[in-house]
């Protein structure tokens, strides 16, 4: 299939479909000499685990990776890092009823339309457990920009529905202790009621992913058809149920005066040249200006509710449809993750383009100056 691979030198392919034999991920272009161990990598993918939370759906995957190929003696060796993903709590007969007939809100009408044929159990390809092989893949990336280059990358649930969390209540502990994901306790309650409410009236809510990512050194990304923010809002809406991508203040600066939205430059007592605000999100020009650069990802609700819903059969006879199957009731809280991991492997993979741009760090590299 066309498009399973992301990234320039730094190239992930993933593989599988949610209720085959596996998923996994070939990671390529990896450097050398990275301590790894397949821990590293478990850690990332028990975040986006299911069934851990009255947030997310009950269905239970272990989720266990193992790493084939591109790791020896516990370190990378720069060649193609191999994961896998074992399938474990498959189900296939809680999709039976999907088999020949359109979810609302789902790819099965339009895989249709490309292919004529679809794998129909659990969505195949277009199922959120592909992002499984992401974040294992991204896990590496985050690894490497975190123990390497001292890049932090800091991903929460910022909304659901109409909750919102209060930045001055922000508590980074609090990110990995909530069931939404929210580093705030106040409105992680409020959104809890929420998710239940909609869970009771067998319907699903949408919420936002936020991340700062802090530590990236100024100039990181291309002027044109590879702008920083092309590149990560690319990788942010690959991801299902995406429907609109922020960088900085987002949409809200179409609203503004110039002199409201600018960030004034000025020069700090090291020296360095700082920003007096950060409305642009840390990108300027499409390359990264050495301020935190702050995303967003907005999902809609998730489409699979147990309400039912008009629809059309393959074979174009009008029908009613409610899913019963095991779904999340909010997506977001387990995509954070995957946000962040996709971002993990745009930005590094953004950093290695980068160290070709100048001659005077080629001739660096090559001792030649
Ligand atoms: C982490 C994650 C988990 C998801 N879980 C579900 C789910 O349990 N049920 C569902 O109907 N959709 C789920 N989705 C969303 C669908 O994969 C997605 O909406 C669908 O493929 C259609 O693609 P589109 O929304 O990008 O158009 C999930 C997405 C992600 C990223």
């Amino acid at each position: 299939m066309a498009g399973s691979s992301f990234g320039t030198i730094l190239r992930v392919t993933t593989f599988g479909e949610s209720h085959g034999p596996a998923i996994g991920a070939v990671l390529d272009g990896f450097p050398a000499g990275m301590p790894l161990c397949e821990g590293d990598i478990q850690a990332y993918l028990d975040r986006r685990k299911p069934g851990q939370s009255a947030v997310t759906t009950q269905r239970k995957e272990s989720d266990t990776v193992e790493i084939l190929s591109g790791v020896f003696e516990g370190r990378t060796t720069g060649t193609p890092i191999s994961l896998l993903i074992r399938n474990a709590d498959q189900h296939s007969k809680d999709y039976g009823n999907i088999a020949d007939t359109y979810r609302p809100g789902h790819a099965d009408f339009t895989f249709d339309q490309k292919y004529g044929f679809r794998d129909y159990r659990g969505g195949g390809r277009s199922s959120g457990r592909e992002t499984a092989c992401r974040v294992a893949a991204g896990a590496i990336a985050e690894k490497f920009l975190k123990d390497v280059l001292g890049i932090d990358l800091c991903f929460y649930t910022k909304s659901i529905g109409d909750v919102e969390m209060d930045p001055a209540n922000f508590d980074r502990s609090l990110i990995l202790s909530t069931p939404t994901g929210m580093p705030d306790a106040e409105a992680n309650e409020k959104a809890m009621a929420l998710v239940e409410a909609c869970r009771m009236k067998l319907d699903s809510v949408g919420g936002v992913v936020e991340g700062r990512i802090a530590g990236v050194p100024a100039g990181i990304g291309d002027t044109v058809f590879e702008k920083l923010d092309a590149r990560l809002a690319h990788a942010l809406f690959s991801i299902g149920a995406v429907k609109e991508v922020g960088i900085g203040d987002g949409a809200a600066v179409s609203r503004r005066r110039g002199s409201e939205n600018n960030d004034d430059f000025y020069l700090a007592d090291s020296g360095s040249v700082e920003k007096r605000s950060n409305h642009a999100g840390g990108i300027l020009g499409g390359m990264s200006d050495g301020s935190d650069i702050v995303v967003r990802a907005y999902f809609k609700p998730t489409p699979s509710i147990a309400q039912p819903q008009e629809t059309i059969t393959r074979d174009g006879k009008s029908t009613m449809l409610e899913i019963h199957g095991r779904h999340d009731p909010v997506i977001v809280p387990r995509a954070i993750v995957v946000c962040e991991t996709m971002c993990a492997l745009t930005l590094l993979d953004a950093m290695l383009v980068n160290m070709s741009a100048r001659a005077d760090s080629v001739a660096r590299f090559y001792q030649r100056s």
